[in-house]
């Protein structure tokens, strides 16, 4: 709502800018003029900046079975298409349809040592290297969810970034529930 504020705050400045520099003048408003500002109004009532139903945190908060026959949007869905897009095959060791916790993603795409450095330790990318520009180079993600870090990690006591495996009970803030302290399944990261 900020956002749509100040954007038509910017155009009623910008409106009343090119009024008076053409009152000045003595001049009138072309209809380029008039054509841009009515765009312009246009534009500020109808940009569609969605308002957040819920805050989500923890991978299971977005990533659950929301389709029985294509296994959308599971964390299985998203290994199996995602590695079909690259026209290969992931590995068979789930279902497409089981609600699989990140932890078993990790067993194979944690990030690698020695020779598999910058790699998972098995598959060819560890999970941050996929996530992170996945999540963070979605627009998609960013409007519709208003996802930044804290939608899957929380910052523990002493500086270290833990990653929030289950679904995280929070107020309209994302802050998480007082009465369930530490966050339930904020896990550390290798
Ligand atoms: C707030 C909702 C939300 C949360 C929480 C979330 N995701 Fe996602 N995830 C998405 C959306 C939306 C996409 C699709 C992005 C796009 O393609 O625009 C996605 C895509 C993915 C993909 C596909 C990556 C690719 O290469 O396209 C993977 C894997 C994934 N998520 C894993 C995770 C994991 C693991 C977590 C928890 C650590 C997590 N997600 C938390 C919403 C979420
Ligand atoms: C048994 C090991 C193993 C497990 C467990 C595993 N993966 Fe994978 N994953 C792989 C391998 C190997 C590939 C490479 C497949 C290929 O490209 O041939 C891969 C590829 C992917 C890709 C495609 C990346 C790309 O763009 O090429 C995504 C996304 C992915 N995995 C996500 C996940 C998620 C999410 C989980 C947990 C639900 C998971 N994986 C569990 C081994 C595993
Ligand atoms: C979609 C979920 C998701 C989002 C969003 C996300 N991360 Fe992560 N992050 C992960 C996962 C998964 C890992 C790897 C966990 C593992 O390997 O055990 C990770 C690992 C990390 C680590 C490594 C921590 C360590 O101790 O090794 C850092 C640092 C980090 N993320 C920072 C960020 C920052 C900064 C942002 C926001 C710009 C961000 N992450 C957004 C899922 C996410």
């Amino acid at each position: 709502m900020k956002k749509i504020t100040l954007l038509v705050l910017m155009m009623t400045f910008t409106t009343a800018l090119i009024i008076s520099s053409c009152q000045a003048r003595g001049t009138e408003l072309s209809d380029e003029h008039i054509e841009a500002l009515d765009a312009a109004r246009m534009l500020s009532q109808y940009i569609p900046l969605p308002a957040l139903d819920e805050v989500r945190r923890g991978c299971p908060a977005c990533h659950m079975l929301a389709n029985e026959e294509t296994g959308a949007y599971t964390l299985a869905y998203e290994a199996f298409v995602r590695a079909e897009a690259r026209g290969h095959q992931h590995p068979q060791v789930f279902a497409i349809t089981d609600e699989v916790n990140v932890t078993r993603c990790l067993d194979c795409h944690s990030p690698g040592t020695g020779e598999r450095d910058g790699k998972g330790i098995v598959a060819p990318f560890s999970l941050r290297d996929i996530v992170h520009p996945a999540h963070n180079n979605s627009q998609y993600w960013k409007l519709k969810y208003g996802g930044n870090c804290f939608t899957c990690h929380n910052v523990n006591g002493i500086g270290e970034f833990q990653l929030l495996s289950e679904k995280v009970d929070v107020d309209e803030k994302g802050l998480p529930n007082p009465d369930k302290l530490p966050i339930p399944g904020a896990i550390p990261i290798n």
